[in-house]
């Protein structure tokens, strides 16, 4: 009772964020052989499963959508393209469960020919006329119901770009989670095989950080700030858990952790293996992200954690 009375760190539902993986079809659930546990839905199984997480008490979902390749090219039309894929998943999920947070991803790889997450010309990312792409994606987000929106893409100035575009078209309510510090890792692996969004050449080490640095991150979060970010974010979260401290440190703002897929591709396979306690080392990974200051998880193991009791 004590030891309970004096934790200093909790993780509850309200603290997760579950992804979710989108495809064309009907009646589609495909596991990521790289992921296990984790699918890909079409809307109506999608529809399903945002169902079961509302009932364990899990309530804010970041949706990412696979693409079939013949509807990618280089200015990924087919990301702000009424009707599309996405667009229809979000309207989906908000008409039917109004109460369900929806958070969407802005960034053009899983619509890009090139399968980066800004426009390429001649092997270097156009920054500027890549904001255009990624404000009409913002807006088709906003007009379908998203409540959360939150730029994965990295370029400069998008959050202050979008934020205003948001602000003229009326969409004062949607909030921005931005991508401040996401590190050129090796850990979205799996998450790319899910997308089928690799790039086809060249890697993103242009525009997300390296590794090695963490002050530069201070400089990020300085100009998310000032832009009118309403969280920031850290991504990967365990091999960055420093990072998270300084943020949650320096700043006012609510900071979030993605717990990404390599990450969970790594506890899993040694869980599988019988080399590590699953339940164990899942709740260890997330109270350390959230010991380290990050207020909402972005992580695969949402609803295993509710479904199975651990909280
Ligand atoms: C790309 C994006 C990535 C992830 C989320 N958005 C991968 C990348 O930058 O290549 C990774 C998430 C994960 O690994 O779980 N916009």
């Amino acid at each position: 009772m004590i030891r309970d009375m004096v934790q200093e760190t909790q993780v509850t539902a309200s603290n997760l964020i579950f992804p979710l993986f989108i495809v064309e079809g009907n009646n589609q659930k495909t596991e990521v052989s790289s992921m296990p546990g984790i699918y890909r839905f079409s809307i109506d199984n999608l529809l399903r499963e945002v169902e079961e997480c509302l009932s364990l008490g899990l309530r804010a979902f970041d949706l990412f959508p696979n693409i079939d390749e013949s509807l990618k090219d280089r200015f990924a039309t087919e990301s702000y393209r009424e009707g599309n894929l996405y667009l229809r998943a979000i309207e989906a999920v908000k008409s039917r469960f109004p109460e369900a947070c929806v958070i969407t991803d802005v960034a053009m790889d899983p619509y890009s020919s090139d399968g980066h997450d800004g426009l390429v010309e001649n092997g270097e990312i156009l920054n500027d006329e890549t904001l255009e792409i990624l404000g009409k994606m913002a807006l088709a987000h906003a007009r379908a119901g998203a409540d959360i929106i939150a730029p994965s893409d990295m370029m400069d100035g998008r959050i202050g770009y979008i934020r205003q575009l948001l602000d003229d078209e009326g969409f004062t309510n949607v909030s921005l989670m931005s991508y401040t510090a996401k590190y050129a890792s090796a850990f979205y692996g799996p998450f790319r095989d899910a997308l089928d969004s690799a790039p086809k050449h060249g890697d993103k080490k242009t525009y997300q950080m390296n590794p090695a640095n963490q002050r530069e991150a201070l400089i990020e979060a300085e100009l998310d700030v000032q832009e009118g970010a309403d969280f920031l974010m850290v991504k990967p979260g365990l091999p960055y858990l420093d990072v998270i401290k300084l943020l949650h440190d320096q700043f006012d703002l609510p900071i979030a952790a993605y717990n990404v897929s390599g990450e969970y591709a790594m506890l899993k396979a040694a869980a599988q293996r019988g080399w590590l306690d699953e339940q164990r080392s899942t709740m260890e990974v997330l109270t350390s992200l959230r010991r380290a200051g990050a207020t909402a998880i972005l992580t695969y193991h949402a609803k295993e954690v509710l479904e199975k009791k651990w909280l």
